[in-house]
């Protein structure tokens, strides 16, 4: 009997290892014939930990399991399935992963991450081997066509961005993942790396090939160590299995691959700014152009793009890019994992095509606030998103439909707030997180965030209110047109979607302040 605890940051957080401990035991102490297999997360976290049993009628989920309701499990014979009041029946048929479109997040949580065996039964290295026999031109050319954007959030045309690489002139070039995933409320770039890393790996070898690039970094942050610890162990076991190193899979392509972690600064997720860092310098962030693409790391042409991005394209490879483009609506092509959070019952990872309306994810697939208050706003592409009030419900999930309504999707977050919310302190934490974490370079950036903060406050307080609601509105449009990059240039999103959607909550009651 295979029993599947997962390994994910998340799941262990809420006790999984004491669990996958407790269960080790037990079949030892009844000297049953089991075995624990740890698995990623399948991104349902109000049920993690979720234990499976894999049985004859499938996968049967239990969740969420404590150390202290394992004894229990086995009592009620959960090695065949058995009925607990924990039991939530086979785990595919579970409203939250049924409802999905997974491509990119097909095997995670279904799979042993660091099992390449797993990996091949379901339908692993296809993608690579593909790309191996065709032309590199061909590959960027079923990239181009498969649709794909950029997945970090400004959903630029992967293909064409690995056109700009492989055109370009240079003795060595650079595949650099973007993994520093510093928008609030997302985790898929976690949970692949800590759930299915060899998909990033295939994705990452495959864009070496296509663009002529020899060499691959995967940049992500500190605050990341299982994610770390499971891509450094992903990356030696390919290596071993001649999937990197001088000849990728016996091929004519060399390509290999290192982890590097960023020290905890949101604006190395700025590709310029990450890029510095990964040389060893300050993170702060250089003027475009010239593009990445044509001068990126160590000044060669470099392919930036991000876990998501990477981690779909051996899918297209291996089942062509009309399949992909099949999947969304418009201009966004395929699937989209959609990471649920804050204030909501149902929080975690969806992935679906584009074009499910906001209030579909929020109250059908969310459930509503864990509050059981009413939503009063959700902020989606994190920290920089707009903040959307219900009226804006009906908008559709795609990079355009968000555009129109003064919003973006970004890294597909979503952070759901009841209506105890105070959109003018939201407003104001969107400036302090602005002036915390802006790298100095530009102006309206630097003094602007801080200014704002200033400005918040006294709108707060009461004083002249008028006057620095227009002086707050005035800033922003500074910073949005004057910032050298997205940190400075959408600030004003989240300040002014809160100011013209939520006006009543920046015009409080004055603060009488007491005498001394
Ligand atoms: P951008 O629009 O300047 O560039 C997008 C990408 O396309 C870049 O990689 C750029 O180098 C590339 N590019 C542009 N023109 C090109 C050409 N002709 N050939 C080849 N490549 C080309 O956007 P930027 O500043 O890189 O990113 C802003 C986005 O980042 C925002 O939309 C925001 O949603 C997102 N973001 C994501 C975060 C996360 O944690 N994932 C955090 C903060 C922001
Ligand atoms: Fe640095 Fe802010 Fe200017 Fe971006 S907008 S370059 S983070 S100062």
């Amino acid at each position: 009997v295979t029993i599947f605890v997962p390994r994910d940051a998340a799941s262990l957080a809420l006790g999984a290892e004491k669990v996958a401990k407790a269960i080790t035991a037990e079949i030892a102490r009844r000297g049953l014939d089991a075995r624990v297999v740890r698995n990623g997360s399948h991104g349902m976290f109000w049920l993690e930990p979720l234990v499976e049993v894999r049985t004859q009628h499938g996968r049967i989920a239990y969740g969420p399991v404590q150390a202290r309701d394992v004894e229990s499990l086995f009592e009620a014979g959960f090695l065949t399935g058995g009925t607990h009041p924990l039991h939530l029946g086979p785990t595919k048929d579970i409203p939250f992963l049924r409802q999905q479109t997974r491509l990119t997040f097909a095997r995670c949580g279904v799979t042993d991450p660091l099992s390449l065996e797993d990996y091949r039964q379901y339908a692993g290295l296809t993608g690579l081997e593909k790309a191996i026999a065709m032309a590199p031109a061909d590959i960027v050319k079923e990239v181009t066509d498969s649709g794909l954007r950029g997945r970090g959030g400004a959903g630029f045309p992967t293909g064409i961005k690995w056109k700009t690489v492989a055109d370009a002139p240079g003795d060595k070039k650079y595949i650099v993942c973007n993994a520093d995933e510093g928008d609030s409320g997302t985790f898929a770039d976690r949970m692949i790396m800590e759930g299915d890393p060899f998909v990033l790996i295939e994705g990452m070898a495959i864009a070496g090939i296509a663009t002529g690039a020899t060499k691959g970094y995967i940049y992500t942050r500190s605050e990341y160590p299982h994610a770390i610890a499971t891509m450094q162990e992903a990356i030696d076991i390919a290596r071993h299995a001649g999937i990197l190193g001088v000849s990728v899979l016996g091929s004519r392509y060399a390509f290999d691959l290192e982890v590097r972690s960023g020290a905890g600064a949101y604006v190395c997720g700025e590709e310029t700014s990450l890029l510095n860092s990964l040389e060893g310098k300050r993170g702060i962030v250089r003027a475009k152009p010239p593009l990445p693409a044509l001068q990126g790391f160590l000044g060669r042409p470099t392919v930036v793009n991000n876990v998501m991005s990477l981690a779909s394209v051996p899918i297209i490879l291996d089942r062509g890019a009309a399949f992909y483009r099949d999947f969304g609506m418009g201009r966004s092509r395929g699937t989209i994992p959609i990471q649920i959070a804050g204030n909501v019952r149902h929080g975690g990872l969806f992935e679906t095509a584009f074009g499910l309306s906001l209030g579909e994810i929020i109250d059908d697939i969310g459930g509503g606030t864990a509050s059981g208050r009413p939503v009063k706003a959700v902020q989606v592409g994190g920290p920089l998103g707009a903040y959307f009030p219900r009226a804006l419900f009906d908008t559709p999930f795609d990079y355009e439909s968000f555009a129109a309504k003064d919003g973006l999707i970004g890294h597909a977050g979503i952070v759901v707030f009841d209506d105890t919310v105070d959109m003018l302190k939201q407003a104001r934490f969107a400036m302090e997180f602005c002036a915390i974490e802006s790298c100095g370079k530009c102006t309206p950036c630097r003094i602007g965030s801080t200014r704002g903060v200033e400005t918040a406050d006294r709108i707060a307080r009461g004083i002249e209110p008028e006057k620095n609601r227009v002086l707050l509105a005035d800033l922003c449009n500074t910073m949005k047109f004057g910032s050298l990059c997205a940190l400075g240039g959408f600030t004003p999103y989240p300040v002014l979607s809160a100011m013209t959607h939520f006006p009543e909550d920046f015009s409080p009651a004055p603060v009488v302040e007491a005498a001394e």
